[in-house]
């Protein structure tokens, strides 16, 4: 198979191809980045070189490349990543959002229209797209979101996921596009971008520096590891049905103070300190605004139709993933100091997407 990959250089992305490369050298692999603030080389250090993989550095926003690359590669299967991820920033500025997560899918999707379009040819094609959980909205204390619950997105993010979402699905309805959905809930593990809460928390420890919780910290979130999420995503592509949507979530449901606190906890232990020096970094700050209540994902259709399962607890994942931050401070320090963002520009100039 030819597999083109979106978003390869990014947390989820790149833990995709760091064991998918490898694992299968009969298929060829091809990351198409844009290598934003959230893409780091070092992500894709172990498969650098390989054979079976290659790079191009382009923006899924640009139609005229990614027709090129499709007409170039002529691949089997696309494994959709590529997307501004970020809530906060969503919040701050959502146009990158909309650029990349609706009109970037849009342009993927028309150009598989256009080289898909032969029905044989077609049969043998996939367009799995990766989405989240974030699109079915906020739920209150209980009740589970399925793959039927009502899309009701919340932040500019969560609408633009949302937006591409319904376009796939348009795709298959309209144009019988060979599509699959995969909606999973928050992933945590090596290689995130210290934004998000968990790498943010164990980087702070680190630094000694504060731990902000928004509001009273209470709001809830599924916790998956990274691993599990990925696994999910190959099961789908080689098992799921056409057209059809996917929840994959860890049913780990934890308050984000409680994450905090076992943060804290954990880092205390593997590092030998006491538990009351990163506790006391705890502060809690503003809300942020529209913030989701609690996520929390019913994945029985994977689990029952396809046979996957997590393979972590809450608490081995975040203790695998705070030794992995603990042991790979280049990479940190790449993030802390920017260095990454140094070595794109000398591989890559200022070369337009
Ligand atoms: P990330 O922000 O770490 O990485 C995104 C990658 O996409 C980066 O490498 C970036 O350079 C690339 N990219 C951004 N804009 C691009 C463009 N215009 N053209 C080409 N490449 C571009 O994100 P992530 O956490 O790895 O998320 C990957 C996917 O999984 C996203 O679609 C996200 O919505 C989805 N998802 C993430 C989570 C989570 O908890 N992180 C949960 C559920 C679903
Ligand atoms: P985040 O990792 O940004 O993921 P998402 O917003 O996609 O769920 O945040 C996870 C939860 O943690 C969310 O409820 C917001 C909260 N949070 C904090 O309390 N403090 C922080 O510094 C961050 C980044 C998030």
């Amino acid at each position: 198979m030819i597999i083109l990959v979106t978003g390869g250089a990014g947390f989820i992305g790149s833990n995709f191809l760091s064991i998918f490369v490898p694992k299968n050298p009969e298929h060829l692999f091809i990351n198409i980045d844009k290598l934003t603030y959230a893409a780091n080389p070092l992500n894709l250090e172990k498969i650098e070189g390989l054979a079976n993989y290659r790079f191009e550095k382009v923006s899924i926003t640009n139609f005229e490349v990614v027709d090129r690359l499709l007409n170039k590669y002529n691949p089997d299967l696309i494994v959709h990543f590529a997307a501004e991820s970020h809530v906060d920033r969503s919040i701050i500025g959502p146009s990158d959002f909309i650029q990349t997560n609706i009109i970037g899918t849009f342009h993927l999707l028309e150009a598989c229209r256009k080289h898909w379009k032969e029905a044989e040819n077609k049969k043998n094609k996939l367009f799995h797209h990766v989405s989240t959980d974030e699109v079915y909205g906020s739920l209150g204390l209980t009740g589970y979101f399925t793959e039927d619950s009502k899309y009701a997105p919340n932040s500019p993010y969560s609408a633009s996921k949302a937006a591409s979402d319904h376009l796939v699905r348009a795709y298959n309805q309209t144009y019988n596009l060979p599509v699959k959905i995969t909606n999973s809930s928050n992933n945590y593990g090596p290689y995130q971008f210290p934004e998000k809460l968990i790498p943010l928390m164990i980087i702070n420890c680190l630094e000694g520096k504060k731990l902000p919780v928004y509001g009273e910290g209470l709001n809830v979130r599924d916790w998956i590891y990274v691993e599990d999420h990925i696994r999910a995503i190959w099961t789908v592509i080689e098992k799921g049905r056409i057209g059809e949507t996917y929840n994959i979530g860890g049913n780990n449901e934890w308050k984000n103070i409680d994450v905090v606190k076992k943060v804290c906890e954990l880092m205390a232990e593997e590092t030998g300190c006491d538990y009351s020096e990163y506790e006391r970094l705890i502060f809690h700050g503003e809300d942020r605004p529209g913030h989701d209540f609690r996520y929390a994902l019913d994945s029985s259709k994977i689990r029952q139709e396809l046979g996957w399962k997590p393979r972590e607890t809450f608490l081995s994942g975040l203790r695998k993933t705070i030794r992995w931050y603990l042991s790979n401070r280049d990479w940190v320090n790449s993030v802390k100091t920017g260095t990454y963002r140094k070595w794109i520009e000398q591989m890559y100039g200022n070369v337009k997407p």
